[in-house]
């Protein structure tokens, strides 16, 4: 559980490497109709230092002190809202120093003076932060002066042990959720049954979706949104979920499986490869080594794979050098995850990428998200995958570039395949690291044990 002291203790080491005033805003509630919010989810940082998880919010840090600003609560709101917090029962629960009104948060910004603030996904909020700090601060683009998102990085990367008790709660939904979403598996059923099922054991054990479920059998569509296929004997059905717990931390898993409960031979040793090249990765995962390293281990185990098929006609490392194995793993190995899917990337490379270390352009490694020294407590994914990807290996570019290296004749004959990711999440340890989503099934022998062997989707939701 986190507690308001965790929190006061992160404001504390905050307030030891930025001395100056503070504003922090929050995400605000925002309709997309009349009365008809949209889905509201509080700024990362502020939960992280405030654990104030109410719309609207703005909070006041000078050293040790925090001063909360919220929506002062109408007497309205008891009809649309249910009982309504008053500030000062806001202020004990949340252990802060005082809580205001929001009104009164320009007035106090006057006198305190904030020069650091962070952007938010909430334009109207960061424009408030932006104004009342004189900074010039956009989503992404401008996060923030430099020494404060360094200091929010190098904090929020390095999980406490309350944190991994959150993690480890969140892999463990997640878990249970893969596990009867593969025994529900069965021709016939959707990618939306299965989507719904997906969400709904996440509901039900109290947590949300950390990000919107992919259910489907184009895994080579890397973030397909859409779920109008029916489930089919001879697909591959991807399904890259996660929940995100009461306190906001994330899981985010990917697991791909047959439809029929039975691999076919190429479905088999393309799923060995990948799941190969997943463990070659995750072995890299160790204190002091190069994330960059472990996306690099994954690719040489896919592009052995593409050469003993004969997608690639030169040898795996020259492929690996040339960027080839690309047109077949076309993203990087993974990312931070936290309080956010992406932990920290709305922070901007500066945190992903080490001082010096810059995202290259080349195709393949431009969406490598993260280039650190990996450290114990960093908390990462490690997902590796193979697609086929038409439009990719017809692209007249890459086909120019990569011609004598990649047969493209015979990856035509692959078309339809779809796509393959295994992603697990990985704790960095003093010792090396610890799989917290290692208990759900991946192996080939344990999806063929545990797909369909329960009552189909359709049946447990109708
Ligand atoms: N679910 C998005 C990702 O794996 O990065
Ligand atoms: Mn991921
Ligand atoms: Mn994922």
């Amino acid at each position: 559980m986190i507690l308001p002291a965790h929190h006061r203790q992160r404001r504390l080491d905050l307030a030891s490497r930025i001395q100056d005033p503070i504003l922090l805003v929050g995400n605000g509630l925002r309709e997309r109709n009349a009365a008809n919010e949209i889905p509201f989810r509080q700024d990362s940082t502020f939960l992280w230092l405030t654990g104030c998880a109410q719309p609207d919010a703005a909070a006041l840090l000078a050293g040790d002190r925090c001063t909360l600003f919220l929506p002062a609560p109408s007497p309205d709101d008891a009809l649309w809202e249910g009982r309504v917090e008053p500030l000062d029962a806001v202020r004990e629960r949340l252990g802060v120093d005082r809580v205001l009104p929001l009104s009164e948060l320009d007035a106090a910004c006057a006198s305190a003076r904030p020069k650091h603030s962070l952007a938010v996904a909430d334009v109207q909020a960061t424009t408030l932060a932006a104004r009342l700090t004189g900074l010039d601060l956009a989503w992404r683009r401008q996060p923030g002066p430099a020494a404060l998102v360094h200091a929010v990085g190098q904090l929020r990367n390095r999980k406490a042990p309350e944190e991994i008790a959150e993690l480890e709660a969140a892999a463990a939904a997640t878990e249970a959720t893969f596990r009867a979403c593969m025994s529900a598996t069965a021709p016939g059923q959707t990618e939306a049954s299965m989507a719904a099922l997906f969400e709904g054991i996440l509901s039900m054990q109290g947590c949300d979706t950390s990000f919107p479920t992919i259910s489907t059998v184009r895994g080579e569509v890397l973030h397909n949104r859409h779920r109008v296929n029916t489930l089919e004997v001879g697909q591959l059905l991807l399904m890259d979920g996660g929940a995100e717990v009461a306190s906001g931390y994330a899981a985010d898993v990917t697991r791909t499986w047959p439809v029929s409960g039975r691999f076919e031979p190429r479905q088999r040793a393309a799923y060995q490869a990948v799941l190969e090249a997943e463990q070659a990765a995750i072995a890299c995962c160790q204190p002091g080594r190069r994330y960059r390293e472990a996306h690099f281990a994954a690719a040489r185990v896919i592009a052995r794979f593409l050469a003993d098929e004969g997608l690639v006609t030169c040898s795996p490392d020259a492929a690996v050098e040339a960027g080839a194995h690309a047109l077949f793993f076309p993203h990087g190995v993974g990312h931070l995850l936290g309080l956010d899917v992406h932990d920290l990337e709305d922070l901007g490379d500066a945190i992903a990428y080490a001082p010096g270390r810059e995202r290259s352009a080349a195709f393949g490694t431009r969406f490598l998200r993260l280039d650190l020294d990996l450290e114990p407590g960093f908390y990462v994914t490690i997902e590796p995958g193979f697609y086929i990807v038409q439009p990719i290996l017809e692209h007249p570019d890459l086909r120019e570039r990569f011609a004598g290296m990649v047969d493209f004749d015979r990856a035509a004959g692959w078309y339809g395949f779809g796509g393959i990711r295994i992603e697990d999440d990985v704790l960095i340890t003093p010792e090396g690291h610890r799989v917290l989503t290692a208990g759900i099934p991946k192996t080939v022998v344990e999806l063929e044990a545990i797909v369909g062997s329960g009552r189909p989707a359709s049946e447990r939701l109708g």
